[in-house]
C-alpha cells in the first residue's frame, strides 16, 4: 500500500491533499452544534446529484411528456418513488441546512476578516442554489411549476426598456412552453450543478487557507506550540470526521422519516396544485413559491410598486453580500458582542421567519402591513449595523477558546 502511495504521490499530491485538508488541518476544538451544517450541506449536495442522475434516466423533458414521466417514475420505475422523494425532500433539506449554516455565520461573525471570501463564495453558492431550485421546480410540469415560473419570470418584465425582451429571452418563447422547459432542464441538470460544485471547492479552499472560525471567535493561530500547531486545534481527521458522523446519523434519521412518512410535508415540500398537470388556461387560486423563497416573495409583495418590489427583493439578497463590510465590531462572536447586536440579530431572524410565513399566505391588508414592518426591520438590521456594532460595549475576548 505504502509503495503504491509513493508511486501516486510522485505523480499527484494525494497524501499532501489528505494532510492539508483532513489529517493535518487543525480545526478549533470547541466546534458546537452549528458546525454540523457545513458537512451536512455536502451530504445533501451529494444526495441531490446522485438521485438527480437516476431521475434523469427516466424523466422526459418535454411539455407533452414531463408530467406523465414523473408519474411513471413514481408508479412504475423500480425504486422510482424513493428516488424522487429523496430528491424533492432533499431540496427543502438543502435550504434548511444552508439557512442554519448561514445563521451560524451571523452568530459567530464567521464572515469577518479574514473570512470575507469564504462568505462571498457562500453567497454565490446560495444564489446558484436558488436558481437551481427554481429551475428544478418547473420540471414536473405541474400547475404550480408552470404558474410559479410564470410569476417569477414576469418580474423581469418590470425592468424598464429591456423588460419585455428580457422575459422573452429567458422563456425562449412568447409564453412558458416546452422550449422553456428544455433550457431549464439543461441548466438544472448540467450547468448549475457544475457551477455549484466548483463554488463549493472554492468555498472550502478559501476556508482552509485562513482556518475555521469558532463559537468564541478566537484566532487559534495566535497560540501555537513549539511545532507550530495551534494549542486549541485538533486534526480534522479523525476528530471531526467522527463527530460529523453523529450529525449525519441524526440528520438521516429525521430526513428519512420525512421521506418515508411525510414527503409532502402538508403541502410545503410538494405543493398540492403540482399534482395537476400544467394548464396555461387555468390559473390556480393562490400562487405561492416553495417555502424557502417565501421571505423574499413577501418582501416583493410588501412594496406596492412592481419595479420597486423587484428592486427590494434583489436588494434583500444583495445586502447579504456586503455583510463583512457592514459589521464594524472589534469582536466576532455574539458571545462577546453587546446587547444591541444580540437584539438586532433576534429582530432580523424573527422578521425573516414572519416574512416566510406571510409569503405562503394570500395577502390581506393586515398581512401586507405586517410584511412592510418586517421588510423595514430586515433592512434596518443591515443598514444600522455599522453604527450599533461600533457604538456598543463589547465584552473582553479570552486569549484561548473556552470549553
Ligand atoms: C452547498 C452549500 C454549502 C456547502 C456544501 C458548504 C460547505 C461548508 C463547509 C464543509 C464548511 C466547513 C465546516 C463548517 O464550518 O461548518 C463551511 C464553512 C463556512 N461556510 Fe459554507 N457551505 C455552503 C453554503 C454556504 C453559504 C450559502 C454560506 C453563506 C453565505 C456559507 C458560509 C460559510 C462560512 C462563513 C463558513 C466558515 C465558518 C466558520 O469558520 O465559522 N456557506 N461551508
Amino acid at each position: 500500500m505504502s509503495k503504491f502511495m509513493d508511486w501516486v504521490d510522485a505523480r499527484f499530491p494525494a497524501t499532501k491533499m489528505w494532510e492539508d485538508h483532513l489529517s493535518k488541518y487543525y480545526a478549533p476544538k470547541n466546534f458546537n452544534f452549528f458546525y454540523f451544517f457545513g458537512s451536512l450541506a455536502l451530504l445533501v449536495l451529494v444526495n441531490q446529484i446522485v438521485t438527480g442522475v437516476w431521475l434523469t434516466m427516466s424523466y422526459t423533458p418535454s411539455a407533452e411528456e414531463a408530467f406523465a414521466s414523473v408519474e411513471y417514475i413514481m408508479r412504475d420505475v423500480e425504486y422510482g418513488a424513493i428516488l424522487r422523494l429523496l430528491h424533492s425532500t432533499g431540496a427543502s433539506a438543502f435550504f434548511i441546512v444552508v439557512y442554519l449554516h448561514m445563521f451560524r455565520g451571523l452568530l459567530y461573525g464567521s464572515y469577518q476578516k479574514p473570512r470575507e471570501l469564504v462568505w462571498l463564495f457562500g453567497m454565490l453558492i446560495y444564489l446558484a442554489l436558488m436558481a437551481e431550485a427554481f429551475m428544478g421546480y418547473l420540471l414536473p410540469w405541474g400547475q404550480m411549476s408552470y404558474w410559479g415560473a410564470q410569476v417569477i419570470i414576469s418580474l423581469f418584465g418590470a425592468i424598464p426598456v429591456i423588460g419585455d425582451d428580457l422575459t422573452q429571452w429567458i422563456r425562449g418563447d412568447y409564453l412558458i412552453s416546452g422550449i422553456t422547459l428544455n433550457r431549464f432542464f439543461a441548466l438544472h441538470v448540467v450547468a448549475l450543478p457544475i457551477v455549484i460544485l466548483g463554488l463549493v471547492v472554492l468555498h472550502i479552499l478559501a476556508l482552509h487557507e485562513v482556518g475555521s472560525n469558532n463559537p468564541d471567535g478566537v484566532d487559534i493561530k495566535k497560540n501555537k506550540d513549539e511545532n507550530g500547531i495551534p494549542l486549541d486545534g485538533i486534526p480534522f481527521h479523525p476528530y471531526y470526521t467522527v463527530k460529523d458522523i453523529v450529525g449525519v446519523v441524526v440528520f438521516l434519521f429525521i430526513f428519512c422519516s420525512i421521506v418515508f412518512f411525510f414527503p409532502e410535508m402538508g403541502g410545503y415540500f410538494l405543493e398540492k396544485p403540482n399534482f395537476e398537470p400544467a394548464n396555461p388556461f387555468k390559473t390556480p387560486e393562490h400562487i405561492a413559491p416553495v417555502w424557502y423563497f417565501t421571505p423574499f416573495y413577501a418582501i416583493l409583495r410588501a412594496v406596492p410598486d412592481k419595479l420597486l418590489g423587484v428592486i427590494a427583493m434583489g436588494a434583500a439578497i444583495a445586502v447579504l453580500f456586503v455583510l463583512p463590510w457592514l459589521d464594524r465590531s472589534p469582536v466576532k462572536s455574539m458571545r462577546y458582542k453587546g446587547w444591541l447586536s444580540k437584539i438586532w440579530l433576534l429582530v432580523f431572524c424573527v422578521s425573516f421567519v414572519i416574512l416566510g410565513v406571510l409569503g405562503v399566505l394570500a395577502p390581506t391588508p393586515g398581512r401586507t402591513l405586517l410584511s412592510q414592518v418586517c421588510t423595514f426591520l430586515y433592512f434596518a438590521y443591515f443598514i444600522l449595523m455599522p453604527f450599533y456594532t461600533r457604538l456598543e460595549k463589547t465584552k473582553p475576548v479570552p486569549e484561548r477558546v473556552t470549553g
